[in-house]
């Protein structure tokens, strides 16, 4: 019989929120803890902060199971298993901000009224783990026994839910066995296999894994620009290279570089780790230096029709950092906006979802529109930063029917190019060759 266990996570960011509401699924007693009073506020109405498929129908299914406090005093004091989720923001010099991790672990350990397991889910540099324990020992009850986990999460937003109930391994940083058995127990029910290994090996495998991502895209994207040169086709060269297992089909989608709360600032912090021990990592540099000239290609493949923008009306389709979120952290957008801005540009923007967010920044610099049709009216010229399913699956006439002049600039390769070629329109994307009728 599967073991139910009281379970307090402190954090409600895509990494708390997901994994509390996720593990309610296999039965345990949960709280979630935030700081936030609105954030509290909501959840407890049974709304989700953040836009996350299938979050808010697991929330209401579950609620009996899930409760919502900013006591987190309270709440530590008889937990079985507390996991640590909150952020870990990018500092100035590219280190990853340790303070909430460290004010949670002070907390915890002042709060901790009987033996308990703390699991790190954060993104940490290595050694953090240590840094916890050390916290958590100074900080508690002489009579408490208390051990730390590291437990890093690979979920990606926008498939949240799915990645978190299929993932494709759980990997446990444990210092005992007794700790591995409680967190196989936490676990127990998802069938997903165990990497068990030391704390500083996990908190590495968090890391290698995001910066090897990042410099998978920087590659594919580098790759594409030299198409570009050479008149080859990257998505034939993305896909006769994926075919080969050991190089793998994901993430070699060439585009305007990679966005997120994740691999931007990962990359910048274990980067700025391996310079703590003098070490350079010349890789994930030049992942870090391609990605940056990645995001603003697209306005250099525009003033090939206009020099600035002034006076230009200028359509934008999407805003997100990718589809299916709304978060525009590091997001191409957020990068190129403000320079059509700072030159002139009337701008009509379409983002259903990421909207919202974007008016916070921008609240009267960007007309938003409606539907594809009202943004790009009398455009000048079209940039797609985001490949939302409704740009991809959009009808490429209305560019002809519609624009004052219809000159489209994809960072996404949203359309197929034998597609493109049956309409009047000027089309520029990523690693493919200009079609110009
Ligand atoms: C990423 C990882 O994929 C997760 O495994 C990890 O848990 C998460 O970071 C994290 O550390 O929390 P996420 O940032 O949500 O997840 O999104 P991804 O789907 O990985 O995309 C990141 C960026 O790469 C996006 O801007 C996306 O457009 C870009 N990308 C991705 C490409 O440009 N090309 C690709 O082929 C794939």
């Amino acid at each position: 019989m599967r073991l139910k266990m009281k379970i307090v996570v402190a954090g409600t960011g895509y990494v708390g929120l997901v994994t509390a509401v996720c593990l309610s699924t296999l039965g345990h007693n949960i709280t979630c803890v935030d700081v936030d009073e609105n954030k509290i506020k909501m959840l407890k109405e049974g709304k989700s902060p953040i836009f996350e498929p299938d979050l808010e129908e697991i929330m209401l299914k579950n609620k009996e199971l899930i409760t919502y406090t900013t006591d987190s005093k309270n709440a530590y004091r008889d937990a079985d298993v507390i996991f640590i989720g909150v952020g870990t923001p990018e500092k100035k010099d590219g280190s990853a901000n340790l303070k909430y991790v460290y004010t949670v672990a002070e907390e915890i350990g002042e709060s901790l009224g009987k033996d308990a397991i703390i699991v790190v889910k954060s993104t940490v540099p290595i050694g953090t783990n240590d840094k916890v324990e050390n916290i958590l020992n100074k900080n508690k009850k002489d009579n408490i026994k208390i051990e730390v986990v590291s437990n890093p999460e690979f979920l990606a937003q926008g498939t949240a839910v799915r990645d978190t109930l299929h993932a494709q391994r759980i990997v446990l940083g444990v210092p005992s066995k007794h700790a591995e058995n409680i967190m196989k127990q936490v676990y127990d029910g998802y069938g997903q296999p165990y990497v068990i290994t030391d704390r500083a090996s996990s908190e590495m495998i968090k890391y290698a894994a995001n910066d090897f991502l990042a410099l998978k895209i920087s590659y594919i994207n580098e790759i594409a620009n030299l198409c570009e040169l050479v008149g080859a086709n990257i998505e034939d060269v993305a896909r006769g290279m994926g075919m080969d297992s050991r190089i793998g089909d994901k993430f070699l989608n060439a585009g305007i570089g990679y966005g997120g709360s994740c691999f931007p600032k990962d990359t910048k912090a274990l980067h700025w780790l391996a310079n703590y021990y003098d070490y350079e990592l010349k890789t994930i540099k030049a992942a870090i230096e391609v990605n940056a000239n990645q995001k603003i290609k697209l306005l250099k493949k525009a003033r090939k029709y206009y020099e600035d923008f002034e006076g230009l009306n200028v359509a934008v389709l999407g805003l997100a950092f990718k589809p299916n979120t709304d978060d525009l952290r590091e997001a191409p957008s957020l990068y190129n906006i403000p320079i059509l801005i700072d030159e002139g540009a009337n701008i009509k923007a379409y983002d259903p979802i990421a909207e919202k967010n974007f008016r916070k920044i921008y609240p009267t610099e960007v007309t938003y529109c409606k539907s594809i049709g009202e943004t790009i009216k009398n455009a000048d010229i079209c940039f797609i930063f985001t490949e939302w399913d409704f740009v991809k699956d959009m009808d490429i006439s209305l560019f002809e029917k519609l624009m004052k002049k219809p000159i489209v600039i994809d960072g996404r390769n949203c359309f197929k190019l034998d597609k493109v070629q049956n309409y009047n329109i000027i089309y520029e994307s990523i690693g493919r060759k200009s079609m110009i009728r």
